[in-house]
């Protein structure tokens, strides 16, 4: 894991923009989609915003893109405001031009019964496209990278978890109380961020000082599935100062 420590969030997440931006340019020259793996979360906001001025005033089209995301609450259909469908349109999807059947995300209304067939298919999507090109994760502190939380396995693929409790008073702030929290989610897997074709990483501020430790320093372990980032040869963990702080 290459570690990349910049003055502040905005810097760092207007130069995540522009890397995404070069891939999504090179792709449209060569006529071939740009199949992006996105997060949600309050991580990844400011290099959404960079992509919509460049989309804005500098002429960087998404017709190309075909996009994924990480997680779904289960539960949560688009008109939920808390659910990550809601979130992508508000944050990127709306304001750029991304074409509506080019926007794919875990489906956290699927009924239960069904939901390992919509994780398969899930699955066989991203391998359709060959592939993601790039894969832009938030890291929880307890280690997850999409919701794979710990327990997680190296080769997990897309399905349903249980949020951790750390998870769940983390995320609270959106919802009424912690009680409102979804306690389900539907995530990729460890393994299918791994086949991504390269991976950043982003943290931001104190609260994840400890965990960008174990991360990039710590023995890899299920315990801390953000470690298996590890074996990937492609993966910058982009952070400001304050989320360095605890590297040695
Ligand atoms: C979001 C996701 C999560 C978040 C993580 C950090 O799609 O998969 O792993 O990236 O919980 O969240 P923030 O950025 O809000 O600190």
């Amino acid at each position: 894991i290459h570690s990349e420590v910049f003055t502040d969030a905005e810097e760092a997440s207007v130069i995540v923009a522009h890397e995404i931006a070069a891939l999504i340019r090179y792709k449209t020259e060569k006529n071939e989609k740009c199949v992006l793996g996105l997060a949600t979360g309050s991580s990844p906001i400011k290099v959404y915003k960079e992509l919509i001025r460049l989309h804005k005033e500098e002429g960087l089209s998404f017709r190309n893109v075909v996009s994924f995301n990480l997680d779904e609450y289960y539960g949560l259909a688009k008109e939920d405001v808390q659910s990550y469908i809601y979130f992508m349109h508000h944050h990127l999807f709306d304001h750029v031009d991304i074409l509506p059947e080019n926007i794919n995300i875990p489906d956290g209304k699927a009924p239960f019964e069904f939901m390992s067939e919509a994780c398969t298919q899930y699955e066989e999507k991203i391998e359709s496209y060959g592939g993601l090109d790039f894969q832009l994760l938030g890291i929880g502190r307890t280690g997850h990278i999409g919701f794979n939380e710990p327990g997680s396995k190296i080769n997990s693929t897309t399905r349903m978890i249980t949020l951790d409790h750390l998870t769940i008073q983390d995320n609270a702030f959106a919802f009424d109380s912690m009680a409102d929290v979804p306690t389900k989610a539907v995530t990729m897997g460890v393994g299918t961020i791994l086949k991504a074709k390269r991976v950043v990483i982003l943290a931001w501020g104190m609260k994840k000082a400890e965990i960008v430790k174990k991360t990039v320093e710590g023995e890899m372990s299920s315990n801390v599935p953000a470690t298996f980032l590890q074996e990937h040869s492609d993966v910058s963990f982009v952070m400001d100062e304050s989320a360095s702080q605890q590297l040695t």
